[in-house]
């Protein structure tokens, strides 16, 4: 078995105290826990906060090549996480790739979720283009590596005019990704399926982030997607694009706090 992830972020406060809300933020592609960096410290004065690294990344990054693994394998990996931790039922927030696994988290353990907050991201799969960008960032992947994959990405992570300090935390956190964790979750998030009609089902209480500036999944999509889920909220983050947990950290926090504490 792969190792489970490793709770690098744990916050504040120790989450198996059992007396506050536990909050797992999931990391985006190809970065890592470090994301939520921001809001780990900040969620963690008023709940306690895991930032899980998925296997093949972050502090999980060393060692052998990380195996194949689907996005469901993740949310299991997740999954092994809370039930150790013995903190009951979580709110669950993923960035981007993050909240893909949490949607697959959704769709087969709700009854571990207090709520799912989606950041920049969505339930639906790759479209037919979407997925033929895939083979051309593995096949970039293999021959330039993750330096180049930072060079393609990091000019539609963020909103226009993000500061130098921002996109070279973005691009470290990036090239410190493996090559063989890069290809293995571009081909897991290529074959996910559609978890809108699970999540819609599972009666988890959904928030949806998104960046107002978001290039790869716009406010006008999300908004799309979360009218298929009753009930579902929308925020919009001013001046984000893609990695708003990032670009906006004190807004982020606010809707995820607002939402994880009117939870029952
Ligand atoms: C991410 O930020 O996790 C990725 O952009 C997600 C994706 O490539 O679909």
């Amino acid at each position: 078995m792969e190792d489970l992830v490793t709770p690098i972020g744990r916050a504040t406060n120790d989450p198996r105290s059992g007396n506050r809300t536990t909050v797992v933020l999931l990391h985006a592609f190809p970065v890592d826990a470090r994301v939520w960096r921001r809001q780990a410290t900040a969620l963690g004065e008023d709940f306690d906060v895991i930032t899980p690294d998925f296997r093949g990344f972050g502090a999980n990054a060393g060692g052998a090549p990380v195996g194949p693994f689907t996005l469901a394998d993740l949310a299991a990996d997740v999954k092994r996480l809370v039930d150790e931790l013995n903190v009951g039922r979580v709110v669950l927030a993923g960035l981007s790739m993050g909240g893909y696994v949490a949607a697959a988290f959704a769709a087969v353990y709700p009854k571990m979720l207090k709520g799912l907050v989606l950041v920049d991201s969505k339930t639906e799969p790759d479209s037919p283009e979407a997925k033929a960008g895939r083979a051309e960032m593995i096949a970039l992947a293999k021959e330039k590596g993750a330096s180049a994959v930072a060079d393609k990405m990091i000019p539609k992570m963020f909103a226009p005019g993000a500061s130098a300090a921002l996109v070279a935390e973005l691009r470290a956190m990036i090239e410190a990704c493996p090559v063989s964790t890069i290809t293995t979750a571009l081909a897991a998030m290529r074959d996910r399926p559609d978890r809108t009609a699970a999540v819609a089902e599972s009666g988890v209480p959904v928030l949806v982030v998104v960046g107002q500036h978001d290039a790869t999944i716009s406010p006008a999509a999300a908004r799309a997607m979360a009218g298929k889920i009753p009930g579902a909220k929308v925020v919009e983050v001013d001046g984000a694009g893609h990695l708003s947990p990032m670009e906006e950290p004190e807004k982020v926090t606010s809707a995820i706090r607002k939402f994880a504490s009117a939870l029952k």
